[in-house]
């Protein structure tokens, strides 16, 4: 369990770390005009409904969970959570699904369709697809053991997507100093970054995420231990280390992969993450603040829980200002309202 720090400074890293230090702002949050009855007299039975509909998702598939609250995310660092990452390609408008953190990765948009039709059939042109996604990533991880917590709401839908902004979503190998920065432009504190990343507590990932990280420093951070040496040969039989096989999945938590809980954070202590960028947050040369937190969390998933619940909520409250001039609550999520 002996920390292994990795000697990994990149040029961009520095000057993304002169540029924190120098004093990054936030840029994309607002003070978003959200509140937690906002569909009290409009749509009651809305909770209600998304509850129900996720339950049955769960039952489905219990990966469901890890697809919805990817989902939200990818939505709330592009443009704030206005649904956006919802909308299909057309003609009039390049959407954000093909943007490289997302074609061929990222799913469950069906499963907010199916949501959305029977919010639709209830209350008809009230719950914006924005909101649907929020509340059901919440429910999400409820049903997987995570915490509760309220979702303000009141989003709206955009009328527009951001192909360029979504390839600016965190990608793995970019380094623990960048990836922070990405947060703390859009609001995002470090505890913020480091707690929101416990979402890898669920979910898979595809080869072509984790080869580097397997074939690179995996051995080193984990120490060589019997039982990560088993690990790291199963990672490498599911994703051979010349080409082919990307999109065979791994857990990111191989003990627990649907149970939202702590463990990731134990893995990284371990150094068993799956992804170069969890590893980081615990074993990079520049892990100051990061690595304290992952050891908090590790200890107390009563604070884990609580930090989460917080963040979920700080990055929920993303509003595209936008969206409150322009918005709509879109009658199918795919595509803006005629
Ligand atoms: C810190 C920066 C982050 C990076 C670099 C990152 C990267 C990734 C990657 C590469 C995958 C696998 C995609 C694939 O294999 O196709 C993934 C999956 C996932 N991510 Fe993240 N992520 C980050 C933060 C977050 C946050 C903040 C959340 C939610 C709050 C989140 C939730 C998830 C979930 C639940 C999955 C599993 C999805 C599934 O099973 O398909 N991630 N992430």
């Amino acid at each position: 369990m002996a920390a292994q720090f990795r000697p990994r400074i990149l040029a961009m890293q520095f000057l993304a770390a002169i540029a924190f230090i120098s004093g990054i702002t936030r840029s994309g949050a607002s003070d978003p005009p959200l509140t937690l009855d906002y569909y009290a007299s409009s749509c009651p039975s809305v909770l209600k409904i998304i509850r129900e509909e996720m339950e049955r998702e769960m039952l489905l598939d219990p990966r469901n969970a890890a697809l919805v609250l990817r989902l939200h995310f990818h939505d709330c660092f592009v443009q704030g959570c206005d649904g956006s990452v919802l909308l299909d390609d057309i003609f009039t408008l390049r959407g954000e699904k093909t943007a490289s953190p997302n074609i061929n990765s990222l799913k469950g948009f069906e499963i907010i369709d199916r949501i959305k039709s029977r919010v639709e059939f209830g209350c008809p042109g009230i719950v914006s697809c924005a909101d649907i996604l929020t509340i059901a990533a919440r429910d999400a991880v409820l049903l997987v053991g995570g915490p509760y917590w309220d979702v303000p709401l009141g989003r709206k839908d955009s009328r527009s997507a951001s192909y360029e902004l979504a390839n600016t979503i965190p990608t793995p190998n970019e380094g623990l100093i960048p990836i922070i920065y990405k947060f703390l432009s859009l609001g995002l504190s470090v505890t913020d970054t480091v707690a929101l990343s416990g979402a890898h507590t669920i979910g898979m990932a595809r080869c072509e995420y984790f080869r580097a990280r397997i074939y690179g420093d995996y051995e080193l951070t984990s120490g060589g231990s019997p039982s990560s040496e088993v690990r790291l040969s199963q990672l490498k039989s599911t994703c051979p280390a010349a080409g082919g096989g990307d999109n065979n999945i791994a857990p990111f938590d191989y003990e627990t992969p649907y149970t939202f809980d702590n463990s990731y954070y134990h893995l990284l202590l371990n150094g068993e993450g799956l992804l170069d960028s969890d590893q980081e947050l615990y074993s990079s040369l520049l892990a100051l603040q990061t690595r304290k937190l992952v050891e908090q969390y590790a200890l107390d998933p009563a604070a884990f829980f609580q930090q989460f619940s917080i963040s979920m909520v700080k990055m929920g409250n993303l509003t595209n200002p936008d969206s409150f001039v322009d918005g709509e609550v879109r009658k199918c999520c795919r595509f803006v309202n005629a």
